[in-house]
């Protein structure tokens, strides 16, 4: 029987430092204490691969030589990867995987990069491809561009792969330089609270606001004559040429220009332990979110504004790519129960949907977990 190989793969949060990472911007993510968790080894054929998948209780087979896009959703994310890996490597062979997931789907906790990162990572192992990690990074993500359709930044995929305990890192997205900072936020807590509306039909909203992006950032570009990068754009800049612009791509711009500097900002009040100003600066990025960038719903809105009665709870903002998924808040440890329940009750009575949560940690990145014998 062929050596099997155990990986974990975790999804991420994002402290701050939303819809910029395919902006040239900062983001602030750090992996997650919830994995994926696959079981690879070869099975002696040349191309015949098949992957089970325990949440959705289906097997894809695949034929390496004849790979093509599927129709249900999380095959796409698979046969992505291995086209991508054909491209880098060809030591690529028949396998067999299990995989496991303990990642909330549609979350706004990417367990979509959990999954290309840890079948990525695993294969690169399994077949000793001596792909890098940005490599691997760099494929998870044109996997998402080219088979799932999501034309997605590279933040999801370097939290998975690079994540550390109990690390945020500072990534910055243009030159992707990146930088841990160790974070401890005793006596607050990290809570995920999951509206349970699923993002899933997002993909479009997603690629509509970064067209919209590069098109409002043509326009200043030209007037100013500079490089197309956001890191040039000031507001000034902006307010300037509110007419060219138009209201909706004023508005995407101002957003991401404003966004990059909270990132920065909130790196200065983490690394001073003043996580009151880290909470306030949350709340203004989902304000930006909301109205300007228009990518919240009113399961998201509702949340974060309930949080805003409770002193306890120092910030709170949606998560990802937004239209439903997770809200982030910042809570004293004490309150968590019963801030839970509240909110639970509330957020039921308003829209007949149970809220569900759970309190994470920053964690390890995609790693083997046990080692094959
Ligand atoms: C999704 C994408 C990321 C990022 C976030 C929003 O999670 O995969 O690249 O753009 O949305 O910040």
């Amino acid at each position: 029987m062929a050596i099997e190989l155990r990986i974990s793969s975790p999804g991420r949060i994002n402290l701050i430092g939303e819809h910029v990472d395919y902006n040239d911007g900062f983001v602030l993510p750090a992996a997650i204490d919830k994995c994926i968790y696959f079981k690879l080894r070869k099975n002696g054929s040349a191309n015949r691969c098949t992957i089970k998948s325990k949440g959705f209780e289906s097997i894809l087979v695949v034929d390496l030589d004849h790979l093509s896009q599927g129709t249900e959703g999380w095959h796409n994310y698979v046969l992505g990867v291995l086209h991508e890996m054909g491209k880098l490597s060809n030591g690529l062979r028949g396998f067999d995987c299990t995989m496991e997931s303990k990642v909330p789907i549609g979350s706004g906790v990417s367990s979509s990069a959990a999954l290309e990162c840890g079948l990525a990572f695993g294969l690169n192992e399994l077949f000793d491809l001596g792909l890098d990690k940005w490599q691997l990074i760099k494929l998870g993500q044109r996997a998402e561009h080219n088979f799932v359709g999501t034309k997605c930044g590279i933040m999801d995929q370097f939290a998975s792969i690079m994540g550390k305990k109990n690390h945020v890192m500072l990534l910055d997205c243009r030159s992707l330089d990146f930088e841990y900072i160790p974070i401890d936020i005793n006596p607050y807590r990290l809570l995920l609270l999951n509206t349970n509306v699923s993002h899933k039909l997002s993909t479009g909203e997603y690629n509509v606001r970064k067209q919209q992006c590069e098109d409002g950032l043509e326009v200043v570009a030209e007037k100013f004559g500079i490089g197309k990068s956001f890191r040039n754009v000031t507001e000034k800049m902006l307010e300037d040429c509110q007419e060219e612009l138009g209201e909706t791509l004023f508005n995407r711009c101002s957003y991401i220009v404003q966004e990059n500097k909270r990132v920065l900002q909130a790196v200065n009040a983490l690394r001073k332990g003043n996580l009151v100003k880290m909470g306030l600066l949350m709340y203004d990025t989902h304000e930006g979110l909301r109205k300007k960038f228009e990518v919240s719903c009113p399961e998201l809105d509702f949340l974060v504004d309930f949080s805003k009665t409770k002193e306890q709870v120092l910030g709170a903002r949606m998560m990802g790519g937004g239209f439903g998924g997770c809200t982030l808040n910042i809570i004293h440890k004490s309150a968590v129960d019963s801030y839970v329940k509240e909110a639970s009750k509330a957020y039921k009575k308003a829209f007949n949907i149970e809220l569900s949560h759970f309190i994470t940690l920053p964690s390890e990145g995609t790693s083997i977990t046990k080692q094959p014998t």
